[in-house]
């Protein structure tokens, strides 16, 4: 049987693609070899190992970016807006003081709340409809992540608003994906990558 169907059927991961994926970070060992190929057919009562656990795929993102760019630390006190699965603010949270998630869809609520921990807030609301000046009650933050599915002139209204709470960073995610082109960008830009895969830029802003 081919090892990602194999992960998948004996509950290590949700999905092949996860699977797949963990394959490709090297996490994955049979019978103590480390496994290439996630075709790769194997007896189906070979012993697995998996190094880490499954995390949202934001999470593997963001910890690249931050390997990188060095923007996260023990004293960051974060916004994330449009957290979804929860990906960034699972990896943000294991390192930074606070973070602050903000996302408007329900359907991520199940999702989110699994992220259970003392320094997690999470808040279902609109980013363009949030009361900015109520947030003034956590203080001070010194990074925002923007990941919003929007288009990249949409997402820069929506990092506008928030910046005024902001003295720090901004890692922006622009979606290339969406017909839109990229548009000025007011602040500073620190650092800068494309993923032609992703069909996302990323952008390390300094906002002050
Ligand atoms: C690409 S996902 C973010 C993935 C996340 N960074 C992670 O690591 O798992 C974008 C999220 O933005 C949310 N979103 C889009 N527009 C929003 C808005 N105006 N207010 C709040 N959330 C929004 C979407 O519901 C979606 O869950």
């Amino acid at each position: 049987m081919r090892i990602d169907h194999l992960l998948v059927k004996r509950g290590f991961f949700s999905t092949r693609q996860k699977a797949k994926e963990a394959i490709k970070r090297g996490e994955v060992f049979v019978d103590g070899r480390r496994i290439e190929k996630h075709s790769e057919d194997v007896n189906f009562s070979v012993k697995i190992e998996v190094l880490g656990e499954e995390r949202p795929k934001g999470y593997w993102k963001l910890k690249n970016l931050n390997e990188k760019w060095s923007f996260i630390n023990k004293s960051s006190r974060i916004i994330d807006l449009g957290s979804s699965a929860g990906g960034f603010l699972l990896y943000a949270s294991e390192i930074a003081e606070f973070v602050l998630g903000i996302e408007y869809s329900r359907e991520f609520e199940k999702e989110l709340s699994k992220i259970r921990r003392e320094n997690v807030e999470i808040i279902f609301e609109d980013a363009f409809r949030i009361d900015i000046n109520s947030l003034r009650r956590y203080g001070r933050f010194n990074v925002i992540l923007n990941d919003l599915t929007l288009k990249p002139e949409d997402s820069l209204k929506a990092l506008s608003r928030f910046s005024p709470l902001v003295k720090g960073y901004a890692l922006f995610v622009a979606k290339t994906g969406i017909d839109s082109k990229i548009p000025e960008i007011g602040w500073e830009i620190i650092a800068h990558e494309v993923s032609n895969a992703k069909k996302e830029e990323y952008f390390l802003l300094k906002i002050e």
